[in-house]
């Protein structure tokens, strides 16, 4: 499909967007603005809730997991505390996840794009079976990216913004999907010294002079490894509460659609 404007990116197949990131990162809050901001632009998604613990949505989800899986009565049937319970509600989500697809696949020609939370604690995803069969099964229908979603504000140490891309890297191994970083809360401290890091190797070590422990020099070792990932990285800065650089954020999913096109 041509990929001339913003929003072209595929006019029979909708595209998916798997929202990823630390808890606490913005990712509800980021759902919930890209929701407002293509419903301004004509183009409503088709938005799925993956987290059966939260407490409300700021946006109206078309497949809410709630709706199927009662996270506090699994917790009471199968004796599991909090993690247990978000854990086993996915997986048994998750057997179901064709249906869900059906429901896409219905949408095909309605919706651009089908947005997807997932569950808070980033590792309930990304370290599930029930993750694994989710995200495969949608890439395997229609174009798919993971958006990684960074609270910038938290990241402005070098050791623990490493650690931060170390994680990003690992997704990106085990999804094997394109790729965007949104470094979220760009209102609270621009977004650019985070970018000058991944591009200049030097103000990264210069940054990391100031730390003296074993972790940076861990960190130092490890930025030479991350050039790699970094110089095919797509990077946009936002604002989930401001509703700032969605435009880019957009401009960005249509380049990793392409990438996903010649690739899978
Ligand atoms: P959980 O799924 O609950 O772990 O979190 P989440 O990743 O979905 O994050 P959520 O959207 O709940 O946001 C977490 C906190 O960060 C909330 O207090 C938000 O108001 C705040 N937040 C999210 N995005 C932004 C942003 O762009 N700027 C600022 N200043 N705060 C933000």
């Amino acid at each position: 499909p041509g990929t001339g404007g913003k929003m072209a990116a595929a006019q029979s197949s909708p595209v998916c967007i798997l929202v990823l990131g630390m808890a606490g990162s913005g990712k509800t809050a980021l759902v919930q603005r890209l929701t407002a901001y293509l419903h301004s632009k004509n183009s409503p998604p088709y938005v799925i809730n993956l987290d059966p613990a939260v407490h409300e949505l700021p946006f109206p989800a078309n497949i809410d997991i709630r709706d199927t899986v009662k996270y506090k009565e699994v917790m009471k049937q199968y004796g599991l505390g909090p993690n247990g319970g978000i854990v086993t509600s996915l997986n048994l989500f998750a057997t179901r996840f064709d249906q869900v697809m059906k429901f896409i696949e219905k949408r095909q020609s309605a919706s651009q794009y089908v947005l997807i939370d997932t569950p808070g604690q980033i590792e309930v995803f990304t370290w599930s079976a029930s993750g694994t069969i989710i995200t495969e099964a949608l890439a395997s229908s229609f174009p798919s990216l993971v958006v990684y979603v960074m609270d910038t504000s938290r990241s402005t140490n070098p050791v623990t913004f490493m650690s931060n891309m170390l994680y990003a890297c690992s997704i990106l191994y085990k999804t094997k999907l394109p790729f965007i970083v949104a470094m979220n809360k760009t209102d609270i401290i621009d977004h650019s010294f985070a970018v000058e890091w991944m591009q200049d190797f030097e103000v990264f070590q210069d940054a990391l002079s100031q730390e003296t422990s074993y972790a940076s020099n861990l960190t130092r070792s490890m930025s030479l490894v991350l050039d790699e990932f970094y110089s095919s990285l797509k990077v946009v800065g936002v604002s989930a509460v401001q509703g700032t650089g969605l435009e880019e954020f957009f401009e960005q999913v249509s380049k990793a659609v392409d990438e996903y096109e010649r690739e899978y």
